[in-house]
Parts: structure tokens; C-alpha cells; sequence
């Protein structure tokens, strides 16, 4: 294992040894290709470029106390992607090829894997791009699927400890028939804007509503939302938002601590009756909110400034079973490293 201080790592991109590579060419994926170049060679006019012809996936692989490496839920993320690819017109990647890619490169990487003590994980990103030249505004007939992978820290300051957000109104990533429930590069650029205005005013993260009312909640830059009331954990219901695995997990894992789960709509105004509120995220995994403005009306929704209990047992549970220390009756976890 390569000597770092892996307790002190953020968020952030790290080279590391090797990415795989897979090119689809004459209708059909190749062989997957071992690199160690964090270079492409593309077309100037490839539509990735162009016209946002792009979808990413993000998963972990986690080095657990019984000295295994396990990944988690990797077929949800190979269907997100296949749902993806549908939505904007690039060829699917099946789960098969998605799963032995994200295999081989976390064994290819292994060296990279932060000890299970820093509580920091080895971030997998895979990535698939239009690389054929078009000038007009048509898909590519040929793609690169490529995944990479890089050691990571909290993506929130602080790791599991309460953040402010703020509600922006004059922004939306996301169009409720538009591309919101795709992982597409697109949705991240029309969120950069409103991201660094909430930075700007001392805020971990912007709070997006929904774009047609402005009514209910959408998610939190790139996480979804749940509140907690009543022995209920309710999360958002919306086209526009990205259908999370790490929220499908807790929604599961909720229910199985005994609690009511509700998916449904939430106007704003429920914000109040919340006694806990959280992000949740592969990235974000969860993070509790400290409290969100509606700096519009005036108006703060307040979760107190520490981790609610039940926020609390929800994330226990979730990286007990990512860890390995907690049964894994759902059979989320994969073992890459035995
Ligand atoms: N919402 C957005 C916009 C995201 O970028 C992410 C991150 O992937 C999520 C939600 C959380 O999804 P997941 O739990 O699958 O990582
Ligand atoms: C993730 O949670 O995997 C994300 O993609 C969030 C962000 C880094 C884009």
C-alpha cells in the first residue's frame, strides 16, 4: 500500500496507476484496454465536446476490517448508466462489462485503497463520451467507456458533521422533462453557478427546488434530500433529480430499523416540521443539515447543529454493511479483493 496520510485526503482527484478503457467501434464494444496514460486523444469535433454527448457514474470500494475490498451496489450504478445512455443516445454498457471494468481496476489500483482506519475510500469514476466528429447536433457513432479511480477524503468538510444550505431560486440545474434524472455532465455545469454562490455566502451547498413551481424540493448540489419526522424518513419525489442509490439504500435501510419511509413530494414549507435533515450521496454519503435559509423570505429551517440520532443510525447501518461489519442481507456488496 502506498505510504500516505490518507486521514488527511479531501475530495479530490490523485493520479494513480492505471484506468481501463473500452471503445465501442462498427456497433459493437471491444476488448478492454489496461492504460496508464490519464491522457485521451480525441476529435476536436467529437460530440462529448460539442454537444454534452456524456455520462458519468460514481462508486466505492472500501477496504474493510476482515481485509477484503468490497464495492458497493455496482449493478445499480451499471443500470443508472444504462438508463443514461438511453436518455441521450450513446450505446448501453452492460452490467457484465461495467462490473469486470470496475473489477479490474480496483485490483489494478490496489496500492490506492486508503486503509479502512481513515475512514477515506477509493473513488471510482467511470465515464463514457461521444468521440466521433459531428458537426450538426447528432449522437456519435463511435464512444469511449473509460473508468478511472482516485483515493478520496469527506466531500463536506468535517465528514459526519452538520452543514448549512441555502436555497437558491434563481438557478436550476435541472428541467422537470429535461435531463435532471441522467448523471450527464450538462446538469453539473448549470449547477456550477449557483454552487459557488452558496460558497460565496459561507454555505456548504446550494438547495434546489423545483424548476417549474419552485414549490418542492428538488435535491442538494449532488445529493438528494431526506427529512426525518415521526419515526419517518420522507425523500424527495421528482423528475428532476437524480435517482440516488445511496437514498434507494437508505430508504431500505430505514425501513429495516423499523421506520416509515415515504417517497413523495415536499413543499417547502415542510421543512419546519423536520426534526432531522440530511444529504445523502456516494460522495456525500450523509451529510446532516444544520439548517437551510430561504434567503427570499427570510425564513431558516433549523435541524440543530449536531447529528440527529437517527441520522446517526442511518449512516452506522449503511457503512457497517459498505465495510463488511454488518450482515449484508440485501447483497449489495461485491467482494473484488479477497
Ligand atoms: N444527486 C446528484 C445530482 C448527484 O450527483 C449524486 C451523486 O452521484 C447523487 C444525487 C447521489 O447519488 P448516489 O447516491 O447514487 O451517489
Ligand atoms: C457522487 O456522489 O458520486 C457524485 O457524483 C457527486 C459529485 C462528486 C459529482
Amino acid at each position: 500500500m502506498k505510504n500516505l496520510d490518507w486521514g488527511s485526503l479531501s475530495f479530490g482527484y490523485m493520479k494513480t496507476d492505471y484506468n481501463v478503457r473500452c471503445y465501442y467501434r462498427d456497433g459493437k464494444w471491444g476488448e478492454i484496454e489496461v492504460c496508464s496514460d490519464e491522457y485521451l486523444n480525441l476529435h476536436m469535433a467529437a460530440t462529448c465536446l460539442h454537444y454534452g454527448q456524456e455520462a458519468f457514474e460514481g462508486l466505492k470500494a472500501y477496504r474493510c476490517p476482515d481485509g477484503k475490498v468490497r464495492v458497493f451496489r455496482v449493478d445499480e450504478n451499471a443500470k443508472r448508466l444504462q438508463s443514461t445512455c438511453r436518455g441521450i443516445l450513446m450505446p448501453e454498457v452492460s452490467t457484465e462489462l461495467f462490473t469486470e471494468m470496475v473489477k479490474k481496476v480496483v485490483r489494478l489500483n490496489q496500492e490506492w485503497i486508503p486503509t479502512y482506519e481513515s475512514g477515506a475510500t477509493l473513488y471510482i469514476r467511470p465515464l463514457l463520451i461521444g468521440t466521433s466528429a459531428q458537426v450538426g447536433v447528432h449522437p456519435s457513432k463511435e464512444y469511449c467507456f473509460l473508468i478511472f479511480v482516485t483515493p478520496v477524503g469527506p466531500y463536506f468538510k468535517g465528514g459526519f458533521s452538520s452543514n448549512p444550505y441555502v436555497i437558491v431560486r434563481d438557478y436550476d440545474r435541472s428541467a422537470p422533462l429535461g435531463t435532471g434524472k441522467y448523471k450527464v455532465g450538462g446538469n453539473y455545469a448549470a449547477s456550477l453557478f449557483a454552487n459557488n454562490l452558496a460558497h460565496e455566502k459561507g454555505y456548504a451547498c446550494e438547495f434546489y427546488l423545483d424548476a417549474k413551481e419552485k414549490k418542492y424540493i428538488d435535491e442538494c448540489g449532488a445529493a438528494n434530500f431526506f427529512g426525518i419526522k415521526n419515526n419517518t424518513y420522507i425523500t424527495p419525489e421528482s423528475t428532476s433529480i437524480l435517482p440516488s442509490i445511496t437514498n434507494k439504500s437508505l430508504m431500505q435501510v430505514a425501513e429495516d430499523l423499523g421506520m416509515k419511509v415515504e417517497r413523495r413530494p415536499i413543499p417547502e414549507e415542510e421543512l419546519e416540521t423536520f426534526e432531522e435533515a440530511g444529504a445523502c450521496g456516494t460522495a456525500a454519503v450523509i451529510s446532516p443539515i444544520s439548517y437551510i435559509d430561504d434567503l427570499d423570505t427570510g425564513k431558516r429551517y433549523s435541524f440543530g447543529d449536531k447529528p440527529g440520532p437517527q441520522s446517526k443510525k442511518l449512516f452506522d447501518t449503511l457503512r457497517g454493511i459498505q465495510y463488511g461489519e454488518l450482515e449484508d442481507k440485501h447483497g449489495w456488496t461485491t467482494v473484488v479483493i479477497d
